[in-house]
């Protein structure tokens, strides 16, 4: 069996002339928490488009829970649970509606989607907020909400575009929390963040900029191979370091 989740070879994407994503491998293995940050711009949400097979690349190569990412993108879709960055569910409809909605979609029947929003809504603590309209629910229950969703069909993947982005630390812990769980139930976590206390809760992160992985490893290595501080001041100065050798004379 491949032990790998996802596999990326020189994989790129291009807008015009312009290279969103230029040339990037990496691979996560199953049941890995791994952490794609970047700067604002740096191609993470291009990449997890095409590694979701919604978006086509333009180059390289790619498979995602053993599918290819240019022939197999329908099963992909079947094998992952995506978070996307935007907020995606229904804002008119309530939770449990958002559920039936999305359950009915990813192929489950009445009796399944009744049984996964009853495990879901408890898991996730959501038993308060499941019958209100999600656009009344704050931004941590909304999220919980969302990862809710993509979690209906048991997916062993899980593709987390800043799903934490608003949400409060204590939100957050907790919401850290439940993918750690999942990650020890052997669901594979490739998520991104710009919360650097996050990324240290990760097994390995990469660090995107214009394009490219600029770094990859375990935090606390880097951290160390750098003589940083921390994360953070390493993520500041690989950025920065970079935007000064690429800005004008
Ligand atoms: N459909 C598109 N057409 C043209 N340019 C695009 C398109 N989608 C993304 N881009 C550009 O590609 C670059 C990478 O965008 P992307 O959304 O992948 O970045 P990101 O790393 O997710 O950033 P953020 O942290 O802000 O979410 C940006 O400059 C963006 O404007
Ligand atoms: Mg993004």
């Amino acid at each position: 069996m491949n032990d790998r989740a996802v596999v990326v070879e020189d994989l790129s994407r291009h807008f015009g002339r312009f290279r969103a994503v230029d040339g990037i491998s990496l691979t996560v293995d199953r049941g890995e928490i791994f952490g794609f940050l970047g700067a604002n711009g740096a191609g993470k949400t291009t990449t997890i488009r095409m590694l979701c097979g919604l978006l086509a690349p333009t180059a390289g190569k790619g498979s995602v829970a053993g599918f290819d990412i240019y022939r197999q993108a329908e099963s992909i879709k079947k094998s992952i649970g995506y978070m996307s960055q935007k907020f995606s569910l229904y804002p008119d409809l309530t939770g449990r509606e958002n559920l039936n909605f999305y359950g009915a979609a990813y192929g489950l029947d009445r009796k399944q989607i009744r049984v996964r929003t009853q495990q879901l809504t408890e898991r996730l603590n959501l038993q308060d907020f499941v019958d209100r309209l999600s656009s009344s629910l704050p931004v941590g229950w909304r999220q919980r909400l969302a990862l809710g969703v993509s979690l209906l069909h048991e997916p062993k993947i899980l593709f987390l575009d800043e799903p934490t982005s608003g949400v409060d630390p204590v939100f957050r812990r907790k919401f850290w929390q439940l993918l750690y769980e999942l990650a020890e139930e052997g669901v594979t976590i490739f998520v991104t963040t710009h919360y650097m206390d996050e990324a240290e809760y990760c097994g390995r992160i990469s660090i995107m900029h214009q394009g490219k992985i600029v770094e990859l490893g375990r935090p606390f290595e880097l951290v160390e191979r750098y003589r940083a501080a921390n994360l953070e001041d390493l993520f500041v100065d690989l950025i920065r370091n970079r935007d000064n050798v690429n800005a004008p004379a």
